[in-house]
């Protein structure tokens, strides 16, 4: 693997994550013989507006019944629930180690281990066939990535035709720099934000046409802001995004926050197909 990536899996490692989450819920009274999806919602999708926002592009996109790749699917929350609220083939695929052990052990605790599988891999070298999905879905991950042209292109590459690529990102916007630490990385060394507009120039150029984009900057400002007004008054979720984001995770989310505020960073979703 290289440094960068050892580095990527360093940030986001939790030692024995899956049981940090189970003792939790049994702290939370959770019978662990029927655990739900909403039992986990919270930590399990780690992007800006959780479930919420991934629910809304799937419908938006209307992707019932499709074979998805989720490209750094974390611990599986947004594969969990593309099988079972629209019926898909969840693959997601992940650089932490960690976080795929989690993820395949999240799903079978919820009884959707048959209908979602996670592989440990690198986004810019994916392990798959040319044409085989009919969606590829990434949140919250090409910060990380510096080789943007690999990237892309195998996105493009693992693309069926007429597949869409779905994508709910933080991209660059005035010229000022963020502070870190933030969620994807406390130091600059592992951030690597592009304007938006840098993706839409590879993935025009590779054949992909943008049919949709967001702005989710203001919603984002807005769950971001309650966020922070329970961490200043010490309301700690016993199982929530904190756990992932370990002891800075005050400083993280004051960061992004500010970052959106002052119009040096944006949130934006949006839609590509291949035509060729
Ligand atoms: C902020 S998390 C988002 C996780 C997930 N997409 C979600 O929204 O719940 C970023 C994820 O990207 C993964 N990642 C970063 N670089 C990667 C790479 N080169 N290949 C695969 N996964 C990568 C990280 O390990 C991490 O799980």
């Amino acid at each position: 693997m290289s440094i960068l990536n050892s580095q990527i899996e360093e940030h986001y490692y939790h030692p024995d994550l899956y049981n940090d989450i189970i003792n939790r819920l049994k702290e939370l009274n959770v019978d662990l013989n029927n655990v739900t999806r909403k039992d986990i919602a919270r930590v399990d999708e780690f992007h800006v507006r959780g479930v919420e926002v991934s629910r809304e592009l799937a419908k938006t996109a209307n992707i019932n019944s499709s074979k998805v790749l989720d490209i750094g699917c974390g611990i599986g929350g947004p594969c969990r629930m593309l099988a079972d609220e629209f019926n898909c083939e969840a693959i997601g695929i992940d650089i932490s180690k960690e976080y795929v052990v989690t993820a395949t052990k999240l799903s079978k605790l919820v009884g959707l281990g048959r209908k979602t599988k996670f592989i440990h891999g690198d986004a810019t070298n994916l392990p798959f066939k040319n044409n085989e999905f009919d969606v590829v879905w990434a949140q919250h991950v090409q910060m990380n990535i510096s080789d943007k042209l690999s990237y892309y292109s195998e996105i493009h590459r693992v693309l069926k035709n007429n597949g869409v690529f779905i994508y709910y990102e933080v991209f660059k916007k005035g010229h000022g720099e963020i502070n870190y630490p933030v969620p994807w990385a406390d130091e600059s060394k592992i951030s690597f934000l592009e304007q938006s507009s840098a993706m839409n120039s590879i993935l025009e150029q590779l054949g992909l046409t943008k049919n949709l984009s967001t702005d989710q900057t203001e919603s984002g400002i807005k769950i971001l802001e309650k966020i922070s007004v329970r961490t200043s008054e010490n309301i700690v979720p016993k199982l929530g995004l904190n756990l992932l984001m370990g002891a800075s995770e005050r400083n993280k989310t004051t960061n992004l926050l500010n970052g959106l505020k002052d119009g040096k960073i944006h949130l934006e979703s949006g839609v590509f197909k291949k035509q060729k």
